[in-house]
């Protein structure tokens, strides 16, 4: 029965131990949305991990909702993350970006100039986010998507997958869960279309799975992965069946063959944990383990992988503190997603 600290591989990547780094938002993307050194050595730091999932990186202009956060578009952010990926090699890691997308969930502060605010329909999102320009802002109201603005988009989601293989990352992942983008065109409630990407069940799954395909074609099946979280509300997302609709895609998303499964098992009315034993490959389950309950997970069959996102705030070397037995760091919560080294690089 493997442990987490027994090596996997995904797909095409082989990963040193099962103890992985959730995708974290930290809000800290240098000019032109470009990472910077500091961004480097935070991702270096945590390179003992076996698999370190980025950040939610957009993969256009449209696609960027938070204040702060990185692209992976221009040659400025591309060489931004060529030093990531070399940071966290150096330490025999493995990382994976995240592409996200963030549709109706925006703010146009938090933009770059020219961008828009684009979704399945023109349904504003309830709540509010942060910008550093005027504070608590609510979201835009989107501009509904035509056919060709949704096959421009899947299209930039193929280069954005080029473009960070191109920096030296190992694969790519779709954030398809907490109300962005690809769960809008999925979800009863936020897409009201008519044509071939919204009503049918057939016809919600039809962007994801194109989406999966671009991403599959820029960087082969065997360097894809994707996240879910059935019945996530998050981001003012609802739809009439979760369960239906993920069970159903997933079967749709077997035979492209990808690398792996990333499951978010919160509780919102569906069996997440259950849910992923419909995926063929490799399942990745996050959401409040500690090293006990991820090898029990392991033991039960339920997951390959586990991730971890709060302990990676405050434990750089979460394998090595795991191993040691060591009493975790706690994170600072006010330093989440404040510019600046304090909260991010100078924990030990
Ligand atoms: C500061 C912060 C930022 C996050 N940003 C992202 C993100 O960009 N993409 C994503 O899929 N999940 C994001 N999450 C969710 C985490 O990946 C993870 O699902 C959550 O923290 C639960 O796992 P944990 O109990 O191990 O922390 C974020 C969580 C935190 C705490």
């Amino acid at each position: 029965m493997p442990t987490l600290f027994d090596p996997i591989k995904l797909g095409d990547i082989d990963c040193a131990n099962r103890i992985f780094m959730a995708p974290m938002t930290r809000s800290r993307a240098g000019e032109g949305d470009a990472p910077t050194e500091m961004n480097a050595l935070y991702y270096g730091q945590r390179g003992s991990s076996g698999l370190i999932i980025t950040e939610g990186v957009y993969p256009n202009v449209d696609g960027k909702g938070y204040v702060r956060t990185p692209g992976i578009v221009t040659d400025e952010q591309i060489a931004g993350w060529t030093r990531v990926a070399e940071a966290v090699h150096a330490k025999g890691g493995k990382i994976v970006m995240q592409l996200m997308h963030c549709g109706r969930v925006a703010s146009h502060h938090n933009k770059p100039e020219g961008s828009r605010t684009l979704a399945p329909s023109a349904i504003q999102a309830k709540g509010a986010m942060y910008t550093d320009a005027a504070g608590m802002q609510p979201h835009n109201t989107p501009e509904e998507m035509t056919l060709t603005e949704i096959e421009q988009t899947i299209a930039d989601y193929g280069q954005a997958a080029k473009n960070a293989l191109a920096a030296g990352c190992d694969g790519v992942e779709l954030h398809c869960t907490s109300g962005y983008l690809p769960a809008q065109f999925l979800s009863t409630g936020t897409n009201r279309r008519d044509d071939d990407y919204g009503g049918s069940l057939e016809n919600r799954h039809r962007f994801v799975l194109e989406v999966l395909k671009a991403m599959s074609d820029a960087a082969g099946a065997g360097r894809v992965g994707i996240r879910i979280c059935p019945g996530n509300p998050f981001n003012d997302l609802s739809d009439d069946n979760p369960e239906e609709t993920f069970n159903t895609l997933i079967e749709k998303v077997n035979p492209i063959g990808l690398a792996y499964l990333h499951v978010i098992r919160m509780k919102a009315g569906v069996d997440n944990i259950a849910l992923a034993k419909g995926f063929d490959g490799p399942v990745i389950l996050n959401d409040s383990y500690d090293l006990e309950r991820g090898n029990r997970a392991l033991a039960q069959g339920q997951a390959d992988a586990i991730s971890f996102g709060r302990h990676y705030v405050a434990n750089p070397d979460l394998v090595g503190n795991f191993k040691d037995g060591a009493e975790l760091a706690k994170p600072n919560y006010k330093t989440l997603y404040t510019p600046g080294p304090k909260g991010y690089v100078d924990y030990d």
